[in-house]
């Protein structure tokens, strides 16, 4: 179909669904073991209601907003996502190219199908970039990557946490991985097994040995703020703002690592007072959630428990498989409008003006 007829983040799904490489499909759409936490992503913002506020003027709306002191013009940011070319030959640069577009920020992952380079070259001056990191066994190959980021620009380095060992994604694991036009063995220079799908071919460089002793040699290596993505419940948070991060994001890696783990909303609304009440949001720490965001709706769910941004992978993938750059642009035009309306029907202009008491959430924690 027309790329204007794509409606909503759900319609790029599908029209992907029917262009993609069944390979490709399937490394992008599985989730671990049961999918069970894949599908609680989505579940969890429909136990989310709303509290509309009647009779203030929503002539103006606005919802720029900042990420790490950087510009975006919705709180959303696009989260790393591997093998950008299984999708379509230009890879990751459809995403930084749409970002661009639309003034949102891009994290690009380690595993990208694309060189780091290329992609930092495909941005145009002045546009923010974030990296995402998963650390080596070897050290100084981790020291030379963080470094050569922060020398090429990037703003944030978003380190993973949540997978010591990559996920059993069993529909990716029945596909026998086609090494489809990507460098992924740049970055661990192991020979890899690709029997077992393409997340485990590329992942077996990643240190299970990485631990909170680590943090301050991170600290010691780069000025770029860190954040810890993969965080799942207040005491790993708290942790992490005590020592001295700048951020974390609470994520279950889209339902593809630990199965049965909670969404980043329901996280969220267990992360933020206890943040709050040991005075630890002073600093400027930020807290983001990803995992399942789809419409508008969820990230005002998001900013109203107290995340400064949501991160969204599958959506803009599919867009850019089915349609290019430009399916991503509209995407994220879609994402605005939606953004548009609901705030003018919520009463609520500006960000700030979405508070707590803006969303009925007692029923979240209960399933
Ligand atoms: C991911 N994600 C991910 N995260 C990460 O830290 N490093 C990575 O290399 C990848 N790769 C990756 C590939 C694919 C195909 C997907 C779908 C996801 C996780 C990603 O950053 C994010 O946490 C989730 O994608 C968010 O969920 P949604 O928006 O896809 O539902």
């Amino acid at each position: 179909p027309p790329l204007d007829e794509c409606l909503s983040l759900y319609d790029f799904e599908a029209v992907a669904k029917s262009v993609l490489p069944v390979g490709a499909w399937a490394y992008y759409s599985s989730g671990a073991d049961d999918e069970i936490t894949m599908r609680e992503n989505r579940n969890a913002y429909q136990r989310i209601w709303f509290r509309p506020r009647i009779l203030r003027d929503v002539t103006n709306i606005d919802f720029a907003s900042t990420i790490l002191g950087h510009k975006t013009s919705l709180p959303i940011y696009i989260t790393a996502t591997a093998l950008g070319k299984l999708g379509h030959p230009d890879g990751e640069k459809n995403l930084t190219w749409a970002a661009a577009e639309q003034d949102v920020i891009q994290m690009i992952p380690t595993l990208a199908s694309c060189s780091f380079d290329e992609i930092v070259d495909a941005a145009k001056p002045g546009q923010t970039q974030f990296m995402q990191l998963y650390v080596n066994k070897d050290r100084e190959i981790t020291r030379k990557i963080v470094q050569h980021a922060e020398k090429r620009g990037i703003k944030g380095l978003f380190i993973t946490v949540d997978a010591p060992q990559l996920g059993r994604r069993e529909k990716d694991m029945r596909q026998k991985f086609a090494d489809e036009g990507s460098n992924v063995q740049r970055s661990s220079g192991e020979s890899v097994d690709k029997s077992q799908g393409a997340a485990r071919a590329i992942s077996s460089f990643i240190d299970p040995g990485l631990s909170w002793k680590d943090m301050p040699w991170f600290r010691s290596i780069t000025k770029m703020p860190l954040i810890l993505k993969g965080v799942q419940c207040w005491e790993d948070a708290v942790l992490a703002a005590e020592a001295g991060l700048d951020g974390v994001v609470l994520s279950n890696h889209g339902g593809r690592q630990a199965d049965y783990a909670r969404s980043g909303i329901e996280v969220l609304a267990e992360v933020m007072p206890k943040l709050r009440e040991r005075g630890l949001l002073k600093n400027g720490f930020e807290v983001y959630i990803d995992g399942g965001v789809r419409r508008a709706g969820d990230i005002i769910k998001a900013v109203a428990l107290g995340a400064k941004a949501v991160g969204i992978g599958r959506p803009f993938l599919y867009a850019y498989s089915a349609y290019g750059h430009e399916g991503v642009v509209r995407a994220i035009q879609i994402l605005k409008d939606e953004m548009e309306m609901n705030l003018r029907l919520l009463g609520a202009p500006t960000l700030a003006d979405i508070t707590p008491e803006m969303i009925d959430a007692s029923n979240l924690t209960s399933r």
